[in-house]
């Protein structure tokens, strides 16, 4: 798996497998079959509630841990220095590793300082190979990274082809920090899928839509994790290495770029209301 170097010096694949909407029940068999079909980094989530399918998946797998790249993030109910300290220990024991290879501050509310406090005393300490932050948009991700000691490895955001995050890029690539995207077919949004111009570009290459859409992000250097169910799909988007994209096409997919979320706005009243409702 093609690798990129974040700002630490440590090498992280750069597509890896999503686990979001994966019940706890059905994620143990996903992250075996992603597994199975080559993935070596798998994304999940406090949130998410499938850490522990993640950790059994891993552990039953027989594959070294060493080779395997895990990303977890800190909900922002466990947000502040103490309870973020004991949230990246239960992470840890779900996981059933020593490590967590990457852990991000999932969503920029709440005492973000406190909870990014505690990822750093925990990268000092060994428990985490690197640390960021996600849905930290410009404002947000300058603010912390100007203010703390260690400046975050990755910043996990939505980006896709219909929200491309071209100048919040730009942004993090002037303190180091590596763009990782969430969302990489919009979930299907906009009727990705289906999209005329992706589709003809799919018919060069004999590509589908989907592996366009993911050999694009990989051609700007954004960091992937496609989530599918499916073992055929999963398989499907890993095969996105054998062919490159010419300048003519990743331009003319530059043009779907719309520069909005098709979720949520993080700068929307509603959305801070909503996210304090899940404190
Ligand atoms: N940090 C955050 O706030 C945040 C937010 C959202 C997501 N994420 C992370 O990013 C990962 C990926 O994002 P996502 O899960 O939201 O959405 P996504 O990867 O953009 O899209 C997943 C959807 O695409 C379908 N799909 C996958 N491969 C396909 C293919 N080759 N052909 C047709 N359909 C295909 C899946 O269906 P099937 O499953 O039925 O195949 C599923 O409905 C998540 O799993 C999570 O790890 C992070």
């Amino acid at each position: 798996m093609q690798t990129v170097k974040l700002n630490n010096g440590v090498e992280m694949p750069q597509m890896g497998y999503g686990v979001y909407q994966v019940s706890p029940a059905e994620c143990e068999r996903c992250v075996a079959d992603a597994l199975s079909v080559g993935y070596r980094m798998i994304d999940t989530a406090q949130a998410y509630h499938n850490e522990e399918g993640v950790g059994n998946a891993v552990r039953r797998s027989g594959i070294d841990r060493g080779e395997i790249f895990l990303v977890s993030k800190v909900w922002i109910s466990n947000y502040g220095y103490e309870k973020a300290k004991a949230s990246i220990d239960e992470s840890l024991r779900r996981l059933q590793t020593d490590y967590i290879d990457l852990m991000l501050l999932h969503q920029p509310f709440c005492d973000r300082y406190g909870a990014y406090r505690a990822l750093e005393e925990a990268y000092k300490e060994g428990k985490l190979r690197a640390i960021g932050v996600s849905n930290f948009y410009p404002d947000h991700f300058i603010d912390l990274a100007s203010n703390m000691e260690i400046v975050p490895a990755v910043n996990q955001v939505e980006t896709h082809v219909f929200d491309q995050q071209i100048e919040a890029q730009k942004i993090m690539e002037e303190f180091g920090t590596r763009i990782m995207s969430w969302g990489p077919f919009a979930e299907g949004r906009n009727n990705l899928f289906t999209n005329p111009l992706l589709t003809e570009i799919g018919h060069k290459y004999d590509k589908s839509v989907a592996q366009v859409a993911l050999r694009w992000l990989i051609q700007r250097g954004v960091v992937i994790i496609p989530k599918s169910t499916h073992i055929e799909r999963m398989q499907q988007n890993i095969d996105i290495f054998d062919f490159v994209l010419s300048d003519e096409d990743m331009a003319a997919i530059a043009t779907l770029d719309t520069g909005k979320s098709l979720f949520f706005d993080h700068h929307d009243a509603e959305t801070a209301r909503m996210f304090m409702g899940w404190r």
